[in-house]
């Protein structure tokens, strides 16, 4: 297990399968500017929801030994299907390194928020298959009932751009028709790239359901945590984030360019 002495200079690395992690970079900036953020999108595995939990555990593996090169104060996992089936793998990976997972802030959120106990958790095939979030939610409160809906073609809608397009609409009003029936009060979108979606999720669920995007959560833990351990950063300087990608940079750029709105950092080529 490796073992690193842990400096507030350092970085905040942050990964996901793939764009979808930069709704939880973007939170994280807000809420901590001051800190540097490295992020890596693994760009030429994505999907990842749609896969077996032993690629997905290894894959996870893999993501968390390439963040751990530059050895950072704090590992934020912007995944919602590796948060289900393999944080513990990226735990023992980064041995020393502490570890936030965006499940456990969702479910706690969305715990909660609900006033009339009736959840709807979005998410991939994998991470609605494992079931991890209405244990996370129920492990809050059991009396909560949860209503789970796996959405797989919200990543590719979400990572092709389609943000407020007829066909992201069409998919939306198909997979959400049963929550609704449902009479849920609480949507978590229980998966990083669907924030991104979030104006037509939003406009089909209509002003009586609340949205959970576990971001801005998963940010505040990570100030928590950092100021506990008397690791935020002192400097005032404000660096941009490093990106890193495994294919398509330049795809990469344009996507940043959509979401961010903000300046563009480099983007660098990396081998997983
Ligand atoms: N953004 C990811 C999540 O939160 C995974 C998308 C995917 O790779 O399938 O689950």
């Amino acid at each position: 297990m490796p073992q690193q002495k842990l400096l507030s200079g350092s970085p905040i690395g942050i990964f996901d399968s793939g764009i979808g992690g930069l709704t939880v970079l973007k939170a994280v900036q807000a809420t901590l500017p001051s800190e540097r953020l490295i992020y890596f999108g693994d760009t030429a595995r994505v999907p990842y929801g749609t896969k077996s939990q032993v690629t997905i555990r290894k894959y996870a593996r893999e993501d968390t030994e390439l963040l751990m090169k530059h050895q950072p104060k704090l590992i934020i996992v912007a995944c919602n299907t590796i948060s289900a089936l393999a944080l513990e793998v990226v735990e023992q990976t980064a041995g020393d390194i502490p570890v936030i997972g965006v499940l456990k802030a969702g479910a706690e959120l969305a715990a909660q928020r609900t006033k009339s106990g009736r959840i709807g958790v979005i998410g991939t095939q994998a991470t609605i298959g494992s079931n991890a979030y209405t244990c996370a939610i129920r492990a809050e409160n059991d009396a909560l009932e949860v209503f789970p809906k796996a959405c797989p073609l919200f990543v590719p809608l979400a990572e092709e751009g389609f943000i407020d397009h007829p066909a992201t609409r069409l998919v939306a009003e198909e997979y959400l028709a049963e929550l609704l029936g449902q009479k849920i009060d609480t949507l978590v979108l229980g998966c990083t790239h669907y924030p991104i979606l979030r104006k037509v999720i939003e406009s089909i669920g209509g002003p009586q359901i609340t949205i959970i995007d576990s971001a801005e959560a998963v940010a505040e833990k990570a100030g928590e945590l950092l100021s506990k351990s008397d690791l935020l950063n002192q400097s005032s300087e404000k660096v941009l984030p490093h990106l890193m990608v495994s294919d398509l940079p330049q795809k990469f750029r344009e996507l940043y360019r959509l979401f961010m709105g903000t300046e563009l950092p480099d983007v660098e080529l990396v081998g997983v």
